[in-house]
């Protein structure tokens, strides 16, 4: 009978077999008239037997849509079948020779048993990364199979990795003969016991060097091809986002995922280096901070009462000035505007810091020596690396980045032709979309301080410029490739005005006492910013979509795994 996923004809037997090279079709013919197949091989394969029914191909004109296949072609069509029948013979035999053979090797690698040589020096657990270090002595690493190497029943090469590093690993004769040896396969975990040596001239291996096994158990095994399976080159987009618990440990997303713990461990340390306290603001929030309209909070009933997932821990930090000065926090923000774009997220980590006692242009210093100085300490540490491998071409950005107001950007627009879709120019007053922005940064190609948009397209908090009340002290970071990394502002510091900013926005004040408060009880001219860190990922590992700088990317219609 024909195989599963081969064409098969419609009933065994059928007296004729319709092939038409206009109108048939291999797949989903099944050999009648109203659905033949469209090659006379294909219709004698799901035939497959001898002696054939009349076949009969496509006719001369249209009235005679088939005749009998001419003699000649027949006979050659029927040599050819013969041929086939004969190699699919030979790989079923070859298949079933090699299964027997398998299972035969199988049985007998079970006899094979191994165990540890116990008058071996005890052996130093040790992570890959230490491997330099314990050169020459009998070590023992834990970690899963990387990749596998298997030349024939002598010698199996491991690369096994730990999340610290990669290590090759050699196991020869009897350890390579053993049941599990014969079974293992990628993404299974083993502990490996042995001694480290550098390895030979002219040959490579991550490290330098290679471990050289006298011992090893199997911890858990991986099913056959390890998650060569379920992800491949050819693996789309919504599989891999279904199996991103498997994609993590591929090399680049681990590269990724290291550079992005370095680079939370930079923002740490730049901030706590000038003074600042870290804060750990609350993620469920009463009020709204950068909401146009509420339908970008996501909603949460809390208790029964309405509540949202923040959107930006900014008027917490502010509420902390008084009592700790310079404060940061590194936290989750949540936006539920429907965006599908390659830079936005639903869930995403905001840097966010505030400032007492600072100025509209201290603000911007701050920014500068904050980008500059965690990019700086990225790539000073071990993540350096990574961050070349992934983005050889990247250039730090230096100080002083170039400053341009809004209104310099609508002109910059004008003169560089970027235009709006209905080919017309951005004016004064216009939000500067993603895209126009995008170009923007991507032709200038450095780092902008965007500086004091008008009041209308901003947030209701942010200060007045003192010469021109349409503008505000506010400020956007674009970065080439990505755009805008970094969003703020002095906020204001009156209450009165702050008043009338709720009610030009619509916002009902008595939410927002607590924040009032502050203008109240000593308030001081103040700034901050947040920053999305997944933005300024992107960059630093040059990363086309945001989703591949996430852990777990959230976003329109995903929130899984
Ligand atoms: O410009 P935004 O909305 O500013 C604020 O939330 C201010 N309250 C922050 C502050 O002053 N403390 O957001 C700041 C940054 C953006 O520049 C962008 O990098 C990132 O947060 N961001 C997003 N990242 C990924 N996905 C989204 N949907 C994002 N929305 C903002």
């Amino acid at each position: 009978m024909a195989e599963v996923g081969q064409p098969k004809v419609k009933e065994l037997p059928l007296e004729e077999l319709y092939t038409s090279e206009k109108h048939g079709c291999d797949q989903t013919g099944d050999g009648t008239a109203s659905k033949p197949f469209k090659t006379v091989m294909t219709a004698m394969l799901a035939y497959e037997k001898e002696p054939f029914p009349q076949i009969y191909v496509d006719g001369k004109t249209d009235e005679k849509k088939f005749k009998l296949i001419p003699h000649a072609q027949f006979i050659n069509q029927v040599k050819l079948h013969r041929e086939e029948q004969q190699k699919s013979q030979a790989s079923k035999v070859k298949e079933q020779e090699d299964a027997e053979r398998k299972e035969k090797d199988l049985e007998e690698a079970k006899q094979v048993t191994i165990i540890e040589d116990k008058s071996l020096p005890k052996a130093l657990k040790i992570k890959v990364l230490e491997g330099e270090k314990h050169r020459d002595e009998r070590v023992k690493v834990s970690g899963w199979v990387h990749r596998l190497h298997r030349q024939e029943n002598t010698l199996l090469r491991v690369v096994l990795r730990d999340g610290t590093g990669y290590l090759q690993a050699i196991l020869s004769d009897k350890l390579c003969q053993t049941y599990n040896a014969l079974m293992l396969s990628p993404e299974s975990t083993v502990t490996l016991y042995g001694t480290i040596s550098k390895v030979s001239k002219g040959k490579t291996a991550p490290g330098g060097h290679e471990l050289v096994c006298d011992y090893w158990e199997l911890v858990g095994l991986a099913p056959p091809g390890g998650i060569e399976n379920v992800l491949n080159q050819n693996t789309d987009v919504e599989t891999k986002l279904d199996n991103r618990h498997l994609v993590i440990r591929g090399e680049k997303t681990s590269k990724i995922l290291r550079i992005r713990s370095y680079l939370m461990q930079a923002f740490r340390d730049h901030f706590f280096e000038r003074g600042y306290y870290e804060i750990t603001p609350p993620c469920l929030v009463h009020t709204q901070c950068e909401c146009e309209c509420c339908s970008a909070l996501f909603k949460v009933d809390f208790f029964g009462e309405q509540a949202y997932l923040t959107q930006s821990s900014q008027l917490y930090l502010e509420t902390c000035l008084p009592s700790l000065g310079d404060v940061f926090c590194i936290a989750e923000s949540y936006r539920a505007e429907q965006h599908q774009t390659r830079r936005h997220l639903a869930e995403y980590t905001h840097v966010e810091a505030e400032c007492p006692f600072i100025s509209f242009d201290d603000l911007l210093d701050r920014l500068e020596d904050l980008i500059t100085d965690v990019v700086d300490k990225v790539l000073k540490s071990p993540a350096g690396q990574l961050v070349k491998d992934l983005n050889p071409n990247l250039v730090p950005p230096k100080r002083p980045f170039k400053r341009m107001d809004y209104s310099e950007a609508i002109k910059y627009l004008r003169e560089n032709e970027i235009k709006k879709e209905d080919d017309t120019y951005y004016e004064f007053g216009e939000d500067i979309p993603e895209m126009a922005e995008r170009r923007m940064a991507d032709k200038i190609n450095e780092p902008i301080l965007l500086c004091r948009f008008p009041a209308e397209m901003k947030t209701f908090y942010m200060q007045k410029c003192r010469k021109d009340k349409r503008l505000t002290e506010s400020v956007d970071v674009l970065m080439p490739n990505v755009g805008e990394i970094v969003g703020g502002s002095m906020r204001m510091t009156d209450s009165a005005e702050l008043m009338e900013a709720y009610e030009v926005e619509g916002v009902d004040p008595s939410k927002y006492y607590w924040y009032t408060d502050q203008r109240k009880f000593g308030t001081c001219p103040h700034g901050g910013y947040g920053l999305g860190l997944e933005r300024l990922l992107m960059w630093l590992c040059d990363q086309h979509h945001i989703r591949d700088v996430c852990l777990y990317p959230r976003f329109l219609e995903r929130c899984s795994p």
